[in-house]
């Protein structure tokens, strides 16, 4: 079969050099975007007499055939014809003969596979900014409906103060947001279109660079021809946001896995969200939230897999740069499955809020409560700190929490003790106490819950 490039060349490539040099088994993922450059490429050809207005109707009809036969399934692509790009131009110029081989005037595989690749971030990071919002949709809405669900918050995985379960979920709606912001802010490097760059010098023809980039919707065009070709920070940039993401959805996944756990026991994943094992019949395992944790680990090898391809790589293109494509896909579909699942996956958790409040009667989470109240009282906070944490080892020796001593035991710590302290010992009142802005009293909560249906608001009329 002979190749787009045969002409300097005297012998057939050897097979092995066409299966390791080719990348239509993966590349083939960007046959749309790819087309969807040809067409504005060589309408602004025809535009600029590069070429015909005929010449350019001819190409652009071909290359919707072509697509039309892609969307059908009808299309074979070749290992011999390497990439998406020459596969495509190939079978252009099989649709519509000779003239099919005009296309590339003006431009470069080089400046061509950096466009598609802008194109098809563009798309997709639109579409996990939609998923995203699903997400924290389904947080809301689990928020809304355990604002009065109370269980210990931990540091260091010892209970520290109880906080409201609703409060404890929205912290990972705030990550969200800032993941969604990352991205968002990301689409502003994504935007440049490095198409009319050629190979990396630029074109003798008289393109008109501004014009691709208006019919392909780009706010500008890269500065630098070199740059364009060569620039790959925007799949870095997504691949580290990525990773991030992939941070918050991991520590999410393993609260659910700790929480689901027997001895949590603070809530139940779904039966259908859930995997039973081959021998233990017992057994009722939360693999969802495992696997979304253990793909943190394929995302940050697909960074770090990037970064390593291009530090050292000279100007301008190079063909490790093939190697940009498959962490980029990976890394897209392990983020579309993963938050796909999970947004079904919290809609459908039962929250266990009896437990969860068995466990702040049985602990000391309310001793700040105390040492607060004392300080209140007029004793300094260091003091207070001391006071309590005496009649907390003296609880402990007798075997009982703070709210099972009696006042006379108090009183005995320190005279500023009075009846109150029963009602601020309540797990409610410790809760309700902490108003402070960004606080876990149920006002606070109500306020964040509005900021926070605010941001997806804002995100739906965008
Ligand atoms: N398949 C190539 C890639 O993904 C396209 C660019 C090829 N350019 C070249 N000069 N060999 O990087």
């Amino acid at each position: 079969m002979s190749k787009l490039w045969s002409g300097r060349f005297t012998k057939e490539t050897n097979k092995l050099v066409d299966q390791f040099t080719s990348s239509i088994s993966f590349d083939q993922k960007l046959a749309k975007e790819d087309i969807q450059g040809s067409l504005a490429h060589v309408q602004m050809l025809g535009e600029c007499k590069v070429i015909t207005t005929e010449e350019a109707k001819t190409i652009q009809a071909g290359l919707e055939t072509i697509l039309q036969k892609l969307e059908k399934g009808n299309i074979e692509f070749s290992v011999e014809h390497e990439d998406i790009h020459m596969n495509l131009e190939k079978l252009l110029i099989d649709e519509i003969g000779p003239i099919g081989g005009k296309l590339h005037t003006g431009r470069s595989r080089n400046d061509q596979v950096a466009t598609d690749m802008h194109l098809y971030l563009r798309t997709k990071i639109d579409e996990l900014i939609k998923l995203l919002e699903k997400v924290q949709l389904a947080i809301i809405d689990q928020a809304k409906d355990n604002i009065e669900t109370i269980l210990p918050g931990y540091t260091h995985l010892q209970r520290a103060q109880p906080v409201s379960f609703a409060h404890h979920l929205l912290a990972y709606f705030w990550m969200f947001e800032r993941d969604k912001e990352r991205l968002q802010d990301s689409l502003k490097r994504v935007n440049v279109l490095p198409l009319g760059a050629g190979a990396l010098a630029g074109t003798t023809f008289p393109i008109d660079r501004d014009r691709v980039a208006e019919l392909l919707e780009f706010n500008s065009v890269y500065p630098n021809s070199m740059d364009a070709v060569s620039d790959r920070d925007f799949i870095l940039e997504f691949l580290s946001n990525a990773s991030i993401l992939m941070v918050h959805l991991s520590r999410l996944s393993e609260e659910m896995v700790i929480w689901s756990s027997q001895e949590f026991n603070f809530i139940e994943i779904d039966d259908s969200f859930s995997t039973g094992s081959s021998i233990m019949p017992q057994k009722k395992n939360p693999d969802v939230p495992e696997l979304l944790r253990g793909k943190t680990g394929r995302v940050f090898g697909d960074l770090i897999g990037l970064l390593t391809v291009l530090k050292g790589l000279p100007l301008a293109y190079n063909k490790d740069l093939q190697e940009d494509k498959e962490g980029m896909f990976d890394t897209v579909d392990t983020l579309e499955g993963s938050l796909t699942l999970l947004a079904p996956m919290l809609d459908t958790m039962k929250v266990n809020d009896k437990t969860m409040r068995k466990a702040v009667t049985q602990d000391y989470s309310n001793a700040t409560d105390i040492a607060d109240y004392l300080a209140t009282k007029g004793m300094p906070f260091r003091q207070a700190h001391d006071v309590v944490g005496r009649t907390v080892l003296y609880a402990i020796e007798k075997g009982k929490y703070l709210l099972d001593l009696n006042l006379d035991e108090y009183k005995t710590f320190s005279p500023l003790f009075e009846e109150d302290i029963f009602e601020v010992l309540k797990p409610e009142h410790v809760v309700g106490a902490r108003k402070s802005k960004g606080g876990t009293a149920p006002d606070q909560i109500e306020h964040q819950l509005k900021l926070a249906e605010s941001k997806l608001e804002l995100q739906f009329n965008a």
